[in-house]
């Protein structure tokens, strides 16, 4: 098994690095680029390290499967040349994952959706933990609506937001920051550029990549993005409206049993998902299950992930395990 990872120096292409083997490509002779930044550097990699090579040699490399993280404007420029190449590409960015051709996967709620296909979307790391709960929920109960409101971390923005974060924590405030205002001490109610409706971009990710994922074209969902300074984890609070009644011991039960969910749901001794205790885990982490007593039928839920684990790296390499055993 030959792998290459595209964005190899940024934190998803870093986290892809340690995961490997989680996903059983322990052995895999690995490559990866980056910019012409980082060309020619080495980063550390098992036991030893790894050198960063451009795009162009990685595409010369006779790759098997190819994970892009380093933006949509690379994976648009050269997923397709890779698949060209015969690789299956699993791609991390926003480019290709709208396009009604490309299955958009999270494993544990989508696997049919893969297909034949050699060019696979991994979903943006929020839509990624939301729908990873909300499936059982639908398969066991249907969903008529979804609020959603999420306190993200700031390396779901990448490295160069961590280093703005942690210089404003030192009281430098000369670092071009990537937000346009201060993140520590601060919560941001925007993710990424509005549209002329008032959603930021992030927000619409949610809201379509949930609808494509869940196969539920029309679910009446809403969402409202928000960076927290957090260093990594994304927390969502998230209203449900049910189509049939249920009991909430009857959906503690459903996510207790739920592929890649973690039920951290006693209240009584303050125990529930945080993002400071998330980092490093592959699965997605629920608790706070209440009803809404405002609805007969409404349901709240907390929801916690690594959003470079399952958000990003984990979900990839799930779906190249998945490719290797079919
Ligand atoms: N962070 C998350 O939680 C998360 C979750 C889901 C999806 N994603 C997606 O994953 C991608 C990477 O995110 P990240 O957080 O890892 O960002 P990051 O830390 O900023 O890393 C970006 C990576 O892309 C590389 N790169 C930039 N321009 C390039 C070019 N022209 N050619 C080749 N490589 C280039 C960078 O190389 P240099 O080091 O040389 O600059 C670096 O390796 C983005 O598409 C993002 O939307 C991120």
């Amino acid at each position: 098994m030959r792998i290459g990872i595209v964005g190899v120096t940024g934190l998803v292409g870093r986290t892809f690095l340690e995961a490997l083997p989680v996903y059983g490509f322990e052995s895999a002779e690995v490559f990866g680029a980056a910019s012409s930044r980082s060309v020619g550097i080495s980063i550390p990699f098992r036991s030893g390290s790894l050198k960063v090579e451009s795009i162009e040699v990685l595409l010369q490399r006779r790759l098997d499967i190819v994970f892009f993280s380093a933006g949509a404007g690379v994976s648009r420029e050269w997923a397709l040349r890779f698949v060209e190449a015969g690789a299956v590409v699993i791609d991390n960015s926003s480019a290709w994952r709208l396009e009604p051709q490309v299955p958009l996967i999270v494993p544990e709620v989508n696997p049919h959706a893969i297909g034949e296909a050699r060019l696979i979307a991994n979903p943006n790391c929020s839509t990624i933990q939301l729908v990873t709960v909300l499936a059982p929920l639908a398969r066991a109960f249907g969903l008529e609506r979804v609020v959603v409101s999420t306190y993200q971390a700031v390396s779901g923005t990448g490295q160069r937001a961590i280093a703005q974060l942690m210089a404003e924590r030192e009281g430098q405030s000369s670092h071009p920051s990537p937000y346009p205002h201060p993140i520590d001490l601060n919560c941001l109610p925007q993710c990424d550029v509005f549209d002329e409706e008032g959603y930021t971009r992030e927000e619409w990710k949610i809201i379509r990549e949930s609808r494509k994922i869940l196969e539920l074209p029309d679910l009446a969902i809403t969402a409202t993005a928000v960076r927290v300074p957090v260093l990594v984890g994304h927390s969502e609070s998230v209203n449900v409206t049910l189509q049939r009644d249920f009991t909430i011991e009857a959906v503690r039960e459903v996510l207790a049993q739920a592929p890649g969910v973690v039920l951290q749901d006693e209240p009584d001794r303050s125990f529930y998902p945080m993002p400071r205790f998330v980092g490093g885990q592959n699965e997605v982490f629920v608790g706070r299950l209440r009803r809404d007593t405002s609805h007969p039928r409404g349901l709240n839920l907390w929801i916690v992930a690594d959003n470079l684990r399952k958000g990003a790296a984990t979900n990839a390499l799930q779906i190249a395990q998945h490719i290797r055993q079919s």
